[in-house]
């Protein structure tokens, strides 16, 4: 044997090393070695194992089907929905349906014969800021057995530009589903604040008005339609060697959410253009305009996907948002509501927290109207709702744990109005 001869300490082969690959691992120390041909055998024994793993994962995944979908039944992702968010039960409806067809289509996947198929119906949300859109998907997520990521859609942008591309959204998933790809590539993906990447210059401008909004546009569509994702994991660097994860989005369900602000006017514009073509003008013309909550739900109600490219949003984007669900605005009525009624709700949040502390916490039923048409005068939804009462509970939350005596505190309407004390009574 000579210098740059090693023996393989599994097969006892001699080898001669031109360079590291002829014998991968070696010891000069210990004349510890392992040759290629070792390596590469170890090298598949593991990627059977692990093509075996997943084999079972995936008959796994496919037995679990026939339960989550007895577990979810439209009616009863629903009735879920019913205990945290109030009203819009036509959105409530609506996602109910498409999340048990995308369980169906997922076991239709698993065992059709027929040459069949369904297709994927993503979905596409418009509402008010603060009306519930969120709030619904993350509820929805919680109760569902399928992983469920949100990804801003604000925050990406084409390949090339700075900060994430759309690639995120899928890697979201990814670590959602605890890194199980074939877990990831059933799951759904929420995009928020879709209308953020709607071309600035709605659908008549040439496409280098507004580069990179349609870029990403563009880099979606690939995802809705179908296509393999590849990422690096979190925290690894892009470069070309970097390992990458590849995840199908064929069977993923997609639901894209925002507030489209303005888009009212477009449609606006459209039914009087179509009114006036068969002779109704002056109906629509004489429907209020400015500030109308009222008027503005039954307009976004008759949203078409014409409106929707009006706004910028590409045509084979919307192609491929069949389900348009529109939420409403929230009146004073809901917004009081919203402040008591759900599992969740911060006054009963409220009352617990202050239980603890041997309180009775009550809001006068003035008080929680004042707490609503202020948020109405804010016009940002329920999402003020906490921050409005926070005011008024610091204190209280400040000094009732000075002592453990048992008190009533009562909210008045002056209290959210005028900021004046609540009133503590000792309680016998
Ligand atoms: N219809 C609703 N029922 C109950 N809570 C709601 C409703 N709408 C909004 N909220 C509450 O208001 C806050 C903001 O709502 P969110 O879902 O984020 O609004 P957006 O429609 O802008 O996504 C959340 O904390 C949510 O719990
Ligand atoms: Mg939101």
């Amino acid at each position: 044997m000579n210098d740059n001869q090693h023996q393989c300490s599994f097969c006892r082969r001699i080898i001669t090393v031109r360079d590291q690959y002829d014998m991968p691992i070696y010891d000069p120390k210990t004349g510890f070695a392992i040759c290629r041909s070792c390596v590469e055998d170890i090298y598949h024994f593991l990627e059977d194992h692990e093509d075996a793993k997943e084999v079972e994962v995936k008959r796994d995944f496919a037995d679990r089907l026939d339960e989550i979908l007895a577990k979810n039944k439209p009616h009863i992702i629903k009735q879920y929905l019913d205990e945290y968010i109030i009203d819009q039960d036509r959105a409530k409806k609506i996602l109910s349906v498409a999340v048990y067809n995308h369980y169906k289509r997922m076991k239709y996947g698993y065992d059709h014969t027929d040459g069949s198929e369904i297709e994927k119906s993503n979905v596409i949300m418009l509402g008010p800021s603060g009306c519930g859109k969120t709030a619904l998907l993350s509820h929805l997520s919680q109760l569902m057995d399928v992983p469920f990521a949100v990804t801003d859609a604000s925050s990406l942008t084409e390949a090339g530009f700075v900060g994430a591309d759309v690639e995120v959204a899928v890697r979201n998933l990814y670590y959602a589903a605890d890194k199980n790809i074939e877990k990831a590539e059933h799951g759904i993906i929420y995009l928020d604040e879709f209308d953020k990447i709607a071309r600035k210059s709605g659908a008549n401008n040439s496409i280098t008005a507004d580069p990179g909004h349609e870029g990403v546009q563009q880099a979606l569509l690939k995802m809705l339609e179908g296509s393999v994702v590849e990422f690096t994991a979190r925290g690894q660097r892009k470069h070309p060697e970097a390992p990458t994860i590849k995840v199908d989005t064929k069977n993923i369900l997609f639901i894209v959410g925002g507030a489209f602000v303005g888009i009212e006017e477009t449609i606006a514009k459209r039914l009087k253009k179509d009114a006036s073509a068969i002779g109704f003008g002056a109906a629509v013309e004489s429907t209020k305009k400015g500030d109308d909550p009222k008027r503005f739900d039954e307009l976004l109600e008759q949203v078409r996907p014409e409106d929707l490219m009006q706004y910028g949003i590409i045509p084979e984007v919307i192609g491929r948002l069949p389900i348009i669900c529109t939420l409403g605005t929230l009146d004073e009525d809901a917004l009081l509501r919203i402040l008591t009624e759900p599992k969740n709700a911060p006054v009963k949040q409220y009352q617990k927290l202050l239980s603890m502390d041997n309180a009775e916490l009550t809001f006068e039923e003035d008080a929680l109207r004042a707490v609503a048409q202020k948020a109405i005068e804010r016009k940002t939804g329920a999402r003020s709702l906490k921050g409005i009462i926070e005011d008024t509970m610091l204190d209280i939350m400040f000094d009732i744990p000075k002592s453990g005596e048992k008190r009533r505190i009562i909210i008045t309407k002056e209290c959210i109005e005028d900021g004046t004390a609540p009133r503590v009574e000792p309680v016998s």
